[in-house]
């Protein structure tokens, strides 16, 4: 009878010293050199053939890189994958993110929060923010409006700009961008659907002197080169895009074939639109329509 009571003690005993080691802080294993063991062991994502090449010139020599790859084909997803690896190598680093709008540069970082509730905790801080996202090592993601002025006063490591092609006043964002990168050597990577050719995100492409294919990685990926098993593009989905866009043929070159193409005979040219855009302006939501109709 002692016995057993004693055995029972001793299992208890067991369990709580488990518990708390469970509790205790773990050594934190550092990150793999190469983003696309880190993409598979961490997050269980196992990167298309045109993600590894990109994966690849992340890593360096490239400085400028530009992505330019159809709709839904994992651009965003990838890239901040990139950027997550980034952060957690380097310590102490500002990682920006650019785009039309702030509200675009925002769904970035709620999109690296999510992928960061599948790993430790202890790799980043909490509680989870729209703007910004700090790691314990000082490196810091940070989500910018599309105002050059608010990029001035950074000092950035590694820059994402998102929708680039979609983003007005290119010039003056790069210009701040490259100031921003001047002392760091940082690295840029613009991604987009091609838009507007009046634009950088068509010269980075088109422009061998400026932007020559040895200092600037391009990359070009159609919907051809991302259809399962390249990629993650369904075939019915192509199907149904290719069915939808069957009355405007520019539409499907610029979202699916990843081409510039445009409409001469439409009313409004597509640099008109876009410098039309006020990046300033956020949506109004729903409920303040419905408070106010
Ligand atoms: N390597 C991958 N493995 C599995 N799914 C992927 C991979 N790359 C992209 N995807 C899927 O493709 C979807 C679209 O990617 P996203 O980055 O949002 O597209 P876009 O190119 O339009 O930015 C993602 O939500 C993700 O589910
Ligand atoms: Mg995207």
């Amino acid at each position: 009878m002692k016995r057993s009571k004693a055995e029972a003690v001793r299992r208890k005993l067991e369990k709580i010293s488990k518990a708390a080691e469970s509790k205790l802080p773990q050594k934190l294993q550092p990150p793999s050199d190469d983003p696309v063991e880190f993409a598979e062991k961490w997050f269980g994502i196992k990167a298309f053939e045109y993600q590894r090449k990109l994966a690849k010139a992340f890593v360096k020599p490239y400085l400028t890189i530009v992505v330019r790859w159809a709709r839904q084909t994992g651009k965003s997803y990838f890239v901040a994958i990139l950027l997550i690896w980034y952060a957690l190598k380097h310590g102490n680093v500002e990682i920006g993110i650019v785009g039309p709008s702030l509200r675009q540069a925002k769904l970035y970082t709620q999109r690296i929060n999510g992928l960061l509730t599948k790993i430790n905790p202890s790799y980043y801080e909490r509680p989870f923010r729209k703007t910004m996202v700090r790691f314990p090592n000082g490196a810091v993601i940070q989500a910018f409006p599309n105002n050059p002025e608010t990029i001035r006063g950074h000092t950035l490591h590694v820059v994402c700009w998102t929708e680039m092609n979609f983003t007005p006043d290119d010039l003056d964002m790069y210009d701040a961008i490259s100031y921003a990168m001047a002392t760091t050597n940082g690295i840029f990577i613009g991604e987009s659907t091609p838009w507007s050719r009046n634009h950088l995100f068509y010269r980075m492409f088109r422009d061998d002197e400026a932007y020559p294919p040895s200092d600037v990685f391009r990359s070009h990926v159609s919907w051809r080169d991302a259809v399962r098993p390249k990629g993650p593009l369904d075939p019915k989905f192509v199907e149904r895009k290719k069915r939808e866009t069957a009355a405007d043929p520019f539409r499907w070159q610029r979202e699916m074939e990843a081409e510039w193409s445009e409409d001469e005979a439409c009313y409004f040219n597509q640099t008109l639109i876009t410098s039309c855009i006020d990046s300033n302006l956020e949506y109004i939501p729903e409920d303040v329509i419905i408070a106010t109709a």
